[in-house]
């Protein structure tokens, strides 16, 4: 399998596992490290709204346990039709760890519709102080 299709396999699994009982809305993101390995993770809910968090963060979260820092790429899938994109604190959350050219790419029930470069997502970006 190439790792594209990892990608996507590993985000749609992960998206069966999303607590969303809220939004009804399962995202799973999956991300290729640059030491080639893959971490991945769902969106988890919370009654009290604001406390939700993204998939795109549980999957940084498990390759930084994991000793972890350089995103190569990353998909977001979203068990819908639509195509989504990751929300922009989420857009700033990659940043941190993936270098302006890191592919992202989006995903559905159909399949990877699209790829952006972080920058496109993320111009003129807050990276140093
Ligand atoms: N969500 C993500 O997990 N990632 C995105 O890129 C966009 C939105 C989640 C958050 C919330 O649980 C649900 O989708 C609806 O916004």
């Amino acid at each position: 399998m190439n790792y594209k299709l990892k990608l996507l396999d590993l985000a749609q699994k992960v998206s069966g596992n999303a607590y969303a009982p809220y939004s009804k809305f399962n995202v799973g993101a999956a991300i290729l490290t640059d030491k080639e390995n893959y971490y991945c993770g769902c969106n988890v809910e919370n009654i009290s709204y604001p406390l939700g968090t993204c998939a795109e963060e549980a999957a940084i979260a498990s390759m930084v346990a994991n000793g972890e820092k350089s995103i190569k790429e990353i998909l977001i899938f979203a068990n819908c039709e639509n195509l989504i994109s990751p929300c922009g604190a989420c857009r700033q959350r990659i940043q941190e760890f993936a270098s302006n050219n890191c592919q992202i790419h989006l995903a559905n029930t159909s399949g990877i519709k699209t790829t952006y470069t972080l920058n496109e997502l993320l111009p003129h970006s807050f990276k140093e102080f």
